[in-house]
């Protein structure tokens, strides 16, 4: 019986104590883990999962779904972060009392982020940067950094980890963010042979950058620029909730070290359609107008200028009108037991809050669903 699996002291029926303490005296020798990190309890929040979890890039989007999927099952995690502490409150109620634990890190600095990980079993990757900054490129963010943490991972003799890559990461992508995620996928796995790399296609959820980013355009006077009107790029959004369920089952499969997940919703859909859909469950009118790559590329530069959050780069064009890939050799959420939920039923969560005062409690059943393809 493997020690660093997930058990219930059901499954170990009356050899429990006796295993808890050989457990615990093999667990400390290798990984210097604490006892408290032996599954105990009914599998809810104040019970112990067995998983000790440090989560680089928790701030961000995915992060808190991460975080509150491992909280509530009763796992401790470590929250390295580089931002004030007040802004990492939200995650308190996520866990049981003393089971977050904040830590300052710097990407850069190789000791903190052996420091983060010397007390845990299971490291999640999720650093990412839509756009680049003086300080960092996206050479330094999806592969310097996430092969910094894979080496120090390795050393640490960590069971499982999981890195967070691109469903479109490709090295002739148009977009430089998924040629430095290809290349980011390979450096992972030279480290980390037995990494779990997760592809996700785009995702959606309450503050995604996606579902908002379009909805948000209607700020520029109504009308919505998608080059080739949309109709030559085909999306398949996934949900947020659905990837973070994906990687806490990933963690608790034994069978998945090593492999590469393509996690995509249910369904494909020609932008254009997708983005009227977000219009039409809005409540806002929808007016898509072509525009060309170097028109697009032009006023995104302009935007890209902006020393904080830029609301799009020219990356993005690239990347928001590159077609999903097809994965169909490489397992997904379905074998990680998870069913996929449509845009139709998560879209109104999102998109709620960019209606006006009238429509905000119109039903949903008005909304004609956005058209599927299957290419
Ligand atoms: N969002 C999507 O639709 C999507 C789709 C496919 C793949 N992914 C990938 O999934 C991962 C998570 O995505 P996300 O949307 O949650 O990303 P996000 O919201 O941009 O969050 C990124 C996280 O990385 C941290 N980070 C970025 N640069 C850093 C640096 N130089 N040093 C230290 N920390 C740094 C951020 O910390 P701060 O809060 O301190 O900035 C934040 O916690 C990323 O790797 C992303 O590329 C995302």
């Amino acid at each position: 019986m493997k020690l660093n699996t997930v058990l219930s002291p059901k499954d170990l029926g009356n050899s429990y104590p006796a295993l808890l303490s050989a457990a615990s005296v093999t667990t400390v020798q290798q990984r210097k883990l604490h006892h408290a990190l032996i599954p105990k309890g009914k599998g809810g929040r104040s019970s112990f999962s067995g998983i000790a979890a440090t989560v680089f890039g928790a701030t961000g989007f995915l992060g808190r779904y991460v975080v509150n999927r491992l909280g509530r099952i009763g796992s401790q995690i470590i929250i390295p972060h580089r931002c004030d502490q007040y802004d990492l409150m939200h995650f308190r109620p996520m866990g049981d009392l003393g089971q977050i634990i904040f830590l300052e890190w710097d990407a850069r600095n190789k000791d903190s982020i052996k420091r983060a990980m010397e007390h845990s079993d299971v490291v999640i990757n999720l650093v990412g940067r839509e756009w680049e900054t003086r300080n960092f490129r996206f050479e330094d963010v999806f592969v310097t950094i996430p092969q910094q943490i894979a080496r120090a991972a390795r050393e640490a003799g960590i069971t499982k980890f999981v890195h967070m890559s691109h469903l479109n990461a490709d090295i002739r992508s148009p977009s430089k963010y998924l040629r430095n995620k290809a290349v980011g996928e390979t450096a992972v796995r030279e480290e980390f042979p037995d990494a779990i790399i997760m592809k996700p296609s785009e995702m959606f959820g309450r503050e995604d950058r996606f579902f908002n980013y379009y909805a948000n355009m209607r700020w520029f006077g109504n009308a919505v620029p998608l080059i080739a009107l949309g109709k030559k790029t085909v999306k398949q959004p996934v949900h947020v909730v659905d990837v973070a369920k994906a990687i806490i089952s990933a963690i608790r499969d034994p069978d998945a070290n090593g492999k590469t997940y393509a996690l995509v919703g249910p369904n494909r859909y020609l932008l254009h359609d997708l983005v009227e859909y977000i219009y039409a469950v809005a409540h806002r009118p929808f007016v898509p107008y072509p525009l060309p790559r170097p028109l697009f590329h032009l006023a995104a530069q302009l935007f890209a200028m902006n020393p904080f959050e830029p609301w799009t780069t020219p990356d993005k064009v690239d990347r928001f009108h590159t077609t999903d890939m097809k994965y169909p050799g490489l397992p997904g959420l379905e074998d990680l037991g998870i069913t996929a939920s449509s845009v139709e039923q998560k879209a109104i969560e999102i998109l709620r809050r960019h209606r006006r005062f009238r429509y905000l409690e119109a039903e949903l059943d008005e909304t004609k669903p956005a058209k599927t393809v299957n290419y």
